[in-house]
């Protein structure tokens, strides 16, 4: 018997079990080792085979397939979309025009300096602190007309001398230190606002009120003019009384008497 080499029967048994897509039992059965062989080149050839053409599928319309297709508006595109109405909007609200602002008014910048100079002393409701109170009318009292009191915010303690009184004599209010002189540090216009402010607001005195929007008028029309400073060293009462007639207050003849 002639014997077949074993390379060409394995050959055979491929092929077959390719065109069956079975191993053939025989062989398996009569070379055992050349099973897994076959077992293996089974596994690479699959048994059924794949379908050449992929099942067709229904034809898309020509409408669908371009709905489909076409490019989708992006999400940031869309958002800001979205907010361009209220972009728009906001940005129409910033074209209209400020309304008119003149100068803010001798109580406003008087409030400012207040907070900005004397509050740290005198309390920010005029409570008093290192310094005396402001609310309560106490002011009013130590100093009966406006223009004394002026005269002793641009000088202070130093410049009326420790020992020496000041305010209405009545009082009986006497420098001991302490207070410094502003006559330096602010404009007449920022020293007669805060002397006007502590008067009119922190002692609520509507003759202080109605004396500030007097000059408040006189400064906007240009009759007034205080951005020159009170010199602590000279500065009277003459002085500052000229300063708050030249604001033509109906009540001029209270300035001097209070
Ligand atoms: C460093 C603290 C200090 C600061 C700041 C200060 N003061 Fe005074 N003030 C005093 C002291 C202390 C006295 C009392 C002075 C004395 O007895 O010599 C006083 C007294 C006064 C008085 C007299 C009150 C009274 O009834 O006798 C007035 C008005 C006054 N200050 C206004 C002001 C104003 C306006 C400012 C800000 C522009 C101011 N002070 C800032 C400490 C201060």
């Amino acid at each position: 018997m002639t014997e077949i080499p074993e390379h060409l029967l394995k050959r055979s048994r491929e092929a077959r079990a390719n065109t069956t897509g079975e191993p053939t039992k025989k062989a398996a059965d009569n070379a055992p080792e050349a099973a897994s062989a076959a077992a293996q080149s089974e596994a690479k050839v699959p048994s059924t085979p794949e379908p050449l053409e992929p099942t067709p599928t229904a034809p898309v319309a020509p409408y669908n397939a371009a709905a489909t297709n076409r490019k989708k508006v992006p999400w940031w595109a869309a958002s800001a979309l979205i907010l361009l109405p209220i972009w728009a909007i906001t940005y129409v609200g910033t074209l209209e025009r400020p309304p008119e602002t003149g100068p803010a008014g001798l109580l406003a910048d008087g409030d400012h300096v207040y907070e900005a100079r004397c509050a740290a002393c005198h309390g920010a409701a005029g409570e008093g602190g290192s310094g005396p109170a402001m609310n309560n009318g106490v002011v009013l009292v130590t100093f009966p007309t406006p223009a004394e009191q002026i005269v002793w915010v641009a000088s202070g303690s130093a410049g009326v001398g420790l020992g020496n009184s000041y305010g209405d004599e009545a009082v009986g209010r006497v420098a001991v230190g302490g207070m410094p002189g502003f006559g330096a540090a602010l404009t007449a216009e920022e020293l007669i606002g805060v002397v006007l402010y502590e008067r009119a607001n922190l002692s609520h005195s509507e003759f202080d009120k109605g004396l500030a929007e007097a000059m408040d008028e006189a400064i906007h029309s240009g009759e007034l003019d205080l951005k020159d400073h009170l010199d602590p060293e000279t500065v009277t009462v003459e002085e500052v009384l000229d300063l708050l007639r030249s604001a033509s207050f109906g009540e001029d003849d209270q300035l001097a008497t209070g």
